[in-house]
């Protein structure tokens, strides 16, 4: 049984566990449960054109850069354009915050009660090698009560605040994993019957972990006391694994036990990780499985964004490694 008492069997469909978990929340009028699965439509979709891209050709560079300065794949771009319509069209968002639109999307839709901050493709460089990749995304309530949504307001959100969050790891098997502040079920979908059955129930990070994830190549950027840290792994023996999917690393860490750092580097002084819709919805996530996640001084969900793709160093992990890695980087300080 998760928090709210409820025992769900392994099995049951995503739209039956949404509907039985709207009880969670008191007044609920059914909108968030529609946009939840509005989302995960458009994760069958992007599903589906994932595993025939390199038939489809819609493997390979798009031909233009994002506002991140990277390469925008085609898939990059055709994930982006069907996470935008499904929620434009569900009616349930006011505005999209995504990694490959320079500003705000303002979906003209006054009754949308919900903003999204939305990574449509993460692990984009894995595309064309048919490695895991992923979707990350963040689901607030827009504070403003009607009217065109203000950036300040709406959309420049701390993370606590957010109502839910998830991802879609499209790996050997495609799965949804989420949370609405009442624990986090993870979702394999069943390609023949087109429908996500509940594989994951109240997934809890284990408290401890051997694997720690980080891109070595870039030592040579990184402060001295991340360096202590990565030799302390050593020392323990731990596992390296990092795939270069942060969705996919984040989630073998989360059911294994693992950390992943992405640290301030020399090319990335702030991290390269972005905040809005990459560190907060899986900050969020961890924390609602008894994982944690950082930025070396504060709570991810703690911080409040200034700047639409605002970057941020990521720590997030089992809780017992994060508390070592605090330890050990902030002996250096
Ligand atoms: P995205 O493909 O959405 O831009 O995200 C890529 C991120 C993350 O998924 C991955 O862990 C990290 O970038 C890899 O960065 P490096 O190649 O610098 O290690
Ligand atoms: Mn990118
Ligand atoms: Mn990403
Ligand atoms: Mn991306």
């Amino acid at each position: 049984p998760d928090q709210s008492g409820m025992a769900y069997s392994v099995g049951t469909t995503l739209d039956r566990f949404i509907n039985l978990k709207q009880n969670d929340f008191p007044f609920a009028s059914g909108e968030l449960s529609q946009l939840l699965r509005d989302i995960a439509l458009a994760a069958k979709i992007v599903n589906r054109e994932t595993n025939r891209a390199g038939l489809a050709n819609i493997g390979g560079a798009f031909g233009q850069t994002n506002v991140q300065g990277e390469e925008q794949q085609k898939l990059d771009v055709i994930a982006n354009i069907r996470f935008m319509r499904a929620l434009s069209k569900g009616g349930e968002v006011c505005a999209i915050v995504s990694e490959e639109e320079d500003a705000v999307i303002d979906l003209q839709n006054n009754s949308g009660k919900y903003v999204v901050a939305i990574d449509p493709l993460d692990g984009s460089s894995n595309i064309d090698v048919n490695i895991s990749i992923g979707t990350i995304f963040s689901i607030y309530r827009r504070k403003t009560p009607l009217g065109q949504p203000i950036q300040s307001e709406d959309i420049m959100q701390p993370g606590k605040d957010q109502v839910a969050a998830g991802y879609v790891l499209y790996g050997s098997s495609t799965m949804l994993v989420y949370t609405t502040g009442f624990g986090v079920n993870g979702f394999t979908y069943e390609n023949s019957l087109g429908e996500f059955f509940l594989s994951h129930p109240n997934i809890q990070a284990p408290k401890k972990g051997g694997i720690y994830s980080i891109n070595e190549g870039l030592q040579n950027e990184w402060e001295q006391s991340v360096k202590n840290y990565v030799d302390h792994c050593k020392d323990q023996r731990y596992a390296a694994r990092y795939i270069g999917s942060l969705v996919a690393d984040f989630h073998r860490n989360l059911l294994k036990g693992g950390i992943y750092i992405y640290p301030a580097t020399t090319k990335n002084p702030s991290g390269k990780l972005r905040l809005l819709y990459e560190a907060n919805a899986l900050a969020f996530i961890a924390e609602q499985a008894g994982a944690v996640a950082t930025n070396g001084q504060k709570s991810i969900l703690d911080l409040s964004p200034n700047i639409l793709h605002q970057r941020t160093p990521l720590i997030i992990g089992s809780e017992r490694m994060v508390e070592d890695y605090l330890k050990i980087t902030k002996q250096e300080e």
